[in-house]
C-alpha cells in the first residue's frame, strides 16, 4: 500500500509550525521567512545552494508522490475562500505536478493549473480525504503538506507513515502549534535525529 509521507515541515523549538498574523504580506506571520531559510539555502531550492545534509533532506520531498493534501491555511492567506479568483500562492505553475487536495468546509470547484498540478476543494474526515487522495494517486505515496493544523489531524487519527519535521533554533512564542494533544506520539515511530552545520535538527518519524 502507498505511504503517507511529510516532507521539510518545519517548527521553531517552542513547536510552532507558523506564525502569529497569517495575511496575505506575510504567510507565515510574524515568523518571517524563518522557519525555511534552511531550505532556501539548499540546493534543493536554490541551483546556487548547498549540497550536504540539508539539501539530502529537503529533496526526499517529491521523488513518489503522487498526490498531496493540503490545508486552507496553507492554500491562502484568512478569507481567500471569500475571493473567488484566488489560485494559491504559488502562480500559475504551482510546483505540485499532482492532484492537491485542499481541506477546507468551503469547498469550490476544481481548479486545473499548469504543469499537472490540479486542486481538489473537499470538507472530508481526514480519512476520508485520504481515500479519495490515494486513489488519485495510482500506487504513488501522498504527501500531507500542512500547515500544523492540517497536519495535526493527520498524525492524531494514526494516518502518517513518514514524517520529516525539521526543527529550527528559534522561539517564536506564538503561532500554530503541531504537537498538542499528540501525548507519546514517539511510541508508535522509529525515531532518528540528524545535527546539520545549519543549526537545524532533522527528526524523522517512521513506522
Ligand atoms: N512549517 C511548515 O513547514 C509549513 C508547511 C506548510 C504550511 N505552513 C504554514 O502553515 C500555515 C497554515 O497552517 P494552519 O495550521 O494555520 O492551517 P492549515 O492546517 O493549512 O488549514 C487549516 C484549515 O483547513 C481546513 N480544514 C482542516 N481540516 C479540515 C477538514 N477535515 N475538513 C474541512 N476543512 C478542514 C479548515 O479551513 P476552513 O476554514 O476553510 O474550513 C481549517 O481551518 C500557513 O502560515 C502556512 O504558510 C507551514
Amino acid at each position: 500500500m502507498s505511504r503517507v509521507r511529510v516532507h521539510n515541515f518545519s517548527i521553531s523549538l517552542d513547536g510552532f509550525g507558523t506564525g502569529d498574523g497569517q495575511s496575505l504580506e506575510a504567510p507565515f506571520g510574524h515568523a518571517g521567512q524563518r522557519l525555511h531559510a534552511w531550505m532556501f539555502a539548499t540546493r534543493f531550492w536554490d541551483d546556487a545552494g548547498t549540497a550536504g545534509v540539508d539539501n539530502a533532506f529537503a529533496e526526499r520531498h517529491e521523488p513518489g508522490i503522487g498526490a498531496e493534501i493540503m490545508g486552507a491555511g496553507k492554500f491562502g492567506p484568512p478569507g481567500w475562500q471569500d475571493d473567488p479568483e484566488w489560485r494559491g500562492w504559488w502562480g500559475p505553475n504551482p510546483p505540485f505536478h499532482t492532484p492537491v487536495y485542499v481541506l477546507t468546509h468551503r469547498p469550490r470547484p476544481p481548479l486545473e493549473m499548469d504543469g499537472g498540478t490540479t486542486f481538489h476543494f473537499v470538507a472530508a474526515e481526514p480519512v476520508d480525504a485520504l481515500a479519495v487522495a490515494r486513489e488519485a494517486a495510482d500506487g504513488q505515496d501522498i504527501r500531507i503538506g500542512g500547515g500544523a493544523t492540517t497536519l495535526r489531524e493527520f498524525l492524531a487519527a494514526g494516518l502518517v507513515d513518514h514524517l520529516h519535521v525539521v526543527q529550527v533554533p528559534i522561539v517564536l512564542g506564538r503561532g500554530v502549534r503541531l504537537w498538542d494533544g499528540l501525548e507519546a506520539l514517539e511510541e508508535q515511530y522509529d525515531v532518528e535525529a540528524v545535527s546539520s552545520p545549519s543549526g537545524v535538527t532533522h527528526l524523522t518519524f517512521t513506522r
